[in-house]
């Protein structure tokens, strides 16, 4: 049975880490299998949103599998952590948007991969947490980098340091995920949230992901020059006029990505 569990359906990828004995741990195989699923929904011109989920009711992914990390040396953990660090890139830098519906545990590599995505929802029964170092270590997948970009620095000291884990609840308060739903409702929630998405330009939507990711490793300035070269871009397009003409009209776009 595959560890990353790949469903596509009506243009929604669902990614599914499947290891629910096991809280879903990252281990080596479902790193790689991640990095071959994202590779493969990066080009499927198919699939225009991804939800990455947990299997089970009791995990969205419970870390980085402890078992893997025990042994490790210097030249080993460095190898291990540009290697996490590159396949949770490679889900950030997608030209689609990349749904987590965090469907409880998010902690270490879980609460990385998380922060990875472009949009957190959670269920009520979430928790989220960076614990590395009550293991002598620190997140290694990109925790240090992109929670602090994403809750600011002391918030984000907070929780890397104490190792605490927080309840969604609190998570929503301090910016981590921006909707939290009943565990019942949390897929029918990234559907719909996922159709959302759908229905937008989805020119537009890559070109919004890549004005905020790159944009925030920007001075303002700067940023603020790329997003009007982006706008510019846009206004080239087929959909500008398709998005436009739909409003006057007072009908709804049909967006074809060209
Ligand atoms: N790596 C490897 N195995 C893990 C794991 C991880 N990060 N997290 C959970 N597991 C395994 C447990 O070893 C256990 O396996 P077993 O049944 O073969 O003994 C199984 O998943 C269920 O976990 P368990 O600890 O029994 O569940 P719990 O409900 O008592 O506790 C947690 C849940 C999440 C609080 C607890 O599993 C935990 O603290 N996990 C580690 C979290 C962590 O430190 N992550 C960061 C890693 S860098």
């Amino acid at each position: 049975m595959s560890q990353v569990l790949l469903e596509k359906i009506d243009r929604i990828a669902w990614v599914t880490l499947n290891r629910p004995d096991k809280l879903n741990a990252l281990n080596h195989e479902v790193l790689h299998e991640l990095e071959r699923v994202f590779a493969d929904l990066e080009q499927d011109v198919e699939v225009g949103v991804v939800v990455v989920t947990g299997a089970g009711e009791k995990a969205f992914v419970a870390g980085a599998d402890i078992g893997e990390l025990k042994d490790l040396d210097t030249a080993g953990a460095r190898v291990l952590a540009l290697r996490g660090q590159a396949v949770f890139q490679r889900i950030e830098s997608m030209p689609k948007p990349v749904i987590a519906a965090v469907n409880g545990f998010a902690l270490g590599g879980g609460c990385e991969l998380a922060l990875a995505c472009h949009i957190r929802i959670a269920s009520e029964n979430a928790r989220f947490g960076l614990p590395e170092v009550s293991l002598g270590i620190i997140p290694g997948y990109g925790g240090t980098q992109r929670l602090p970009r994403l809750v600011g620095k002391g918030v984000a000291l907070d929780l890397i340091l104490s190792g605490e884990m927080t309840p969604a609840a609190d998570a929503l308060r301090m910016g981590l995920v921006s909707r939290v739903v009943p565990q019942a409702e949390l897929r029918a929630t990234a559907e719909k949230l996922a159709r959302t998405l759908l229905s937008r330009g989805p020119l537009a939507l890559r070109s919004a992901l890549t004005a905020v990711n790159e944009g925030l490793e920007m001075p303002q300035e700067q940023g603020l020059l790329f997003e009007a070269a982006l706008f510019g871009l846009l206004a080239a397009t087929t959909d500008m006029q398709e998005g436009m003409g739909a409003f006057l009209e007072k009908r709804q776009a049909q967006f074809k990505g060209l």
